[in-house]
C-alpha cells in the first residue's frame, strides 16, 4: 500500500474530533497559500460577531443568512434591502433588523453611511455589479454571489477596485469549500496518481431542475440573466482549474438548445399546464405534477405560513408565473447540451460536458494521472493505484471535517460563509480560496466558452 493511503487511514480510525493539525495544511492554492477548512487553527473565536447587511433577500440571501441564526456568535444580519414586501419582511422579522436598516432597494443602502462591517449581495446576476461597486468605495468587505457580473469588463472592473480599496470580496464558489472537491485536490497535489495528464468533468443537471431554472425559471433567458455556461457552469469550469491548480491557456465550446423550443411542443398542449393540456398526465415537465401535486422547488414561491392555504397558492403561481407555463413556449434560449475542451498549463487537457437530459444530478469526475486515476460522483470517489493494482473507495462523509448542518452543495455553502467570516474578521484573505483573483479565471474562461461556442473557433485566455 503506498504511502498517502496511510495519513487518511490513521485520520479515520483514530478519529476526526481529536486530530491536533488541520486536515488540509498541506494541501495549497495555485498561488502556493495552504488551503484552510473552517475548522482550521487559523479561525479564530471573535469577540463579536461580524456584522452583515444583505441585498436580496431571495434563496441564497437565506443560505447566506439562516447561517447568522445557527451562529449567532459568529455573524450578525443588522441590514436588508428586498424589493418583494413579504420576503423583506420575512427577512427583517427572522433577523431581528431595525427599521431604520430596511430598504427596498440595494441603493438605499449605500445612501446611508456605512453601518456594518460587511455586505452580501445575492440579488440576481445583473445586480451583482452596481451594488459591489458601491460596497468596496463605502469600504465594505463583501460576500459576492457568483456570476461576479454578466460582463467580463465588469468583472475586471470589480477585481481592480477590490485591489485598489485593499477591502475583500469572497465569490461564491461553492464547491471549493465543499470536502469531496478539497479531498480531490488534495490527493492531486499530494502527487497521489503521479503526474496529472487529463480530467474529465461531467455536469448531469437533471432534467427537471433544467426545465425549473433554465427554461422557466431566472435563468431560462441568457440575454437577461447570464448565458449557462456561466449561471450554472461556472462552478465547474472553476473547480476544474482549482482542482488541477494550473492557468488555462486555451477553451473551445459547442453547444445548442435542442429540445424546449416552440417546435417541440407536443399537439394538443396549451400555453400553461393549468390550461387543460391534452398531454399534461405524461410530460415530464408539467408543472402540475412538479409544484402542485409533488411540491418539488417551490422554494421560489413566498407561501403562506399555514399549510391549509398552500395548496390554492402554488395554483396561483401556477396561472400567473412563469413556472406554470408550457416548456416548450418560453422565451427561452439557454442551451441544454454544452461542451468544451479546454488546455491547461503544461499541456493538460479538460473536457466539461453539461447536460440537462438525465435522470438524476450530482456532479461526476474522472482524473487520469501518470501513476493512478480517480473517479467521483460528489458523494464518493474511488482511487486506482496503478504500481500497487489497489483501488480504494472514499466515502467524503466519512471524512467530513466540520459540522455545519447546511450541506448545500456538498457542504460548501456554509464553509464558504465560515471562512469568509473569519477573512473579514481577521482582515486575512489568504484564508479564503475564491477570493476575487483567484476567481476570476473561471469567469473568463466562460466569456470565452461563449464566445468559442457562438463564432465556431478556439479562443486564446487572456487574463
Ligand atoms: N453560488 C451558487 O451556487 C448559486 C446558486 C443559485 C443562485 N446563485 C446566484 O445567486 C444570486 C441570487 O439567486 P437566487 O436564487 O437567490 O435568486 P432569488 O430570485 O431567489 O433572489 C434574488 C432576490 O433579489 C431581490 N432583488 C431584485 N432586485 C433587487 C434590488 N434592486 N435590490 C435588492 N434586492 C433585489 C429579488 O426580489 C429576490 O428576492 C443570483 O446571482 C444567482 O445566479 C448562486
Amino acid at each position: 500500500m503506498s504511502s498517502y493511503w496511510s495519513r487518511r487511514d490513521a485520520i479515520k480510525i483514530i478519529g476526526l474530533a481529536s486530530v491536533p493539525f488541520s486536515l488540509s495544511s498541506w494541501a495549497i492554492n495555485e498561488k502556493g497559500e495552504p488551503i484552510i477548512l473552517p475548522d482550521d487553527i487559523f479561525h479564530q473565536k471573535l469577540s463579536k460577531p461580524l456584522t452583515a447587511i444583505t441585498l436580496g433577500a431571495g434563496s441564497r440571501g437565506n443560505v447566506y443568512g439562516d447561517y447568522s441564526i445557527e451562529y449567532p456568535d459568529q455573524l450578525d444580519i443588522v441590514g436588508v434591502a428586498e424589493p418583494i414586501p413579504f420576503r423583506n419582511e420575512r427577512y427583517t422579522k427572522k433577523h431581528n433588523i431595525a427599521t431604520t436598516n430596511r430598504f427596498n432597494t440595494w441603493e438605499d443602502v449605500f445612501k446611508k453611511p456605512k453601518f456594518a462591517d460587511a455586505i452580501i449581495i445575492s440579488t440576481p446576476d445583473t445586480l451583482h455589479y452596481g451594488p459591489c461597486m458601491a460596497a468596496l468605495k463605502m469600504g465594505y468587505d463583501v460576500l459576492l454571489e457568483k456570476p461576479i457580473s454578466p460582463s467580463e469588463r465588469e468583472c475586471r472592473d470589480i477585481m481592480e477596485l477590490t485591489k485598489k480599496t485593499g477591502r475583500i470580496v469572497a465569490v461564491c464558489h461553492v464547491l471549493r469549500y465543499s470536502p469531496y472537491f478539497i479531498r480531490l485536490k488534495e490527493l492531486l497535489q499530494s502527487g497521489a496518481i503521479g503526474e496529472v495528464v487529463s480530467l474529465q468533468h461531467f455536469e448531469p443537471i437533471e432534467h427537471v431542475h433544467m426545465s425549473h431554472s433554465y427554461v422557466r425559471g431566472n435563468w431560462h433567458n441568457s440575454k437577461e440573466s447570464t448565458p449557462i455556461i456561466l449561471a450554472k457552469s461556472c462552478h465547474d469550469l472553476d473547480i476544474i482549474k482549482w482542482m488541477l491548480g494550473k492557468s488555462s491557456k486555451k477553451i473551445q465550446a459547442f453547444g445548442d438548445l435542442k429540445w424546449f423550443t416552440n417546435k417541440n411542443a407536443p399537439q394538443g398542449s396549451t400555453a400553461r399546464c393549468t390550461d387543460g393540456c391534452a398531454v399534461e398526465k405524461t410530460c415530464p415537465y408539467s408543472a402540475l405534477k412538479i409544484y402542485y401535486q409533488q411540491r418539488q422547488r417551490t422554494y421560489v414561491f413566498d407561501l403562506p405560513e399555514e399549510k391549509e392555504k398552500e395548496a390554492e397558492a402554488i395554483m396561483n403561481y401556477l396561472k400567473t408565473t412563469n413556472y406554470g407555463r408550457c416548456v416548450y413556449r418560453m422565451n427561452n434560449d439557454q442551451c441544454d447540451h454544452y461542451t468544451t475542451n479546454i488546455l491547461f498549463d503544461d499541456n493538460i487537457t479538460a473536457s466539461f460536458s453539461m447536460e440537462a437530459f438525465t435522470p438524476w444530478g450530482g456532479r461526476r469526475t474522472r482524473i487520469m494521472g501518470s501513476m493512478g486515476f480517480i473517479e467521483g460522483d460528489m458523494t464518493q470517489f474511488t482511487i486506482y493505484n496503478f504500481s500497487s493494482g489497489e483501488s480504494k473507495k472514499f466515502e467524503t462523509k466519512a471524512l467530513d471535517v466540520a459540522n455545519y448542518k447546511n450541506e448545500g452543495h456538498g457542504g460548501g455553502d456554509w464553509r464558504l460563509v465560515a471562512n469568509w467570516i473569519q477573512a473579514v474578521a481577521q482582515q486575512n484573505p489568504a484564508l479564503l480560496t475564491s477570493t476575487i483573483d483567484n476567481s476570476i479565471e473561471s469567469h473568463v474562461m466562460g466569456f470565452a466558452a461563449e464566445l468559442s461556442r457562438k463564432e465556431s473557433r478556439v479562443m486564446d485566455i487572456k487574463m
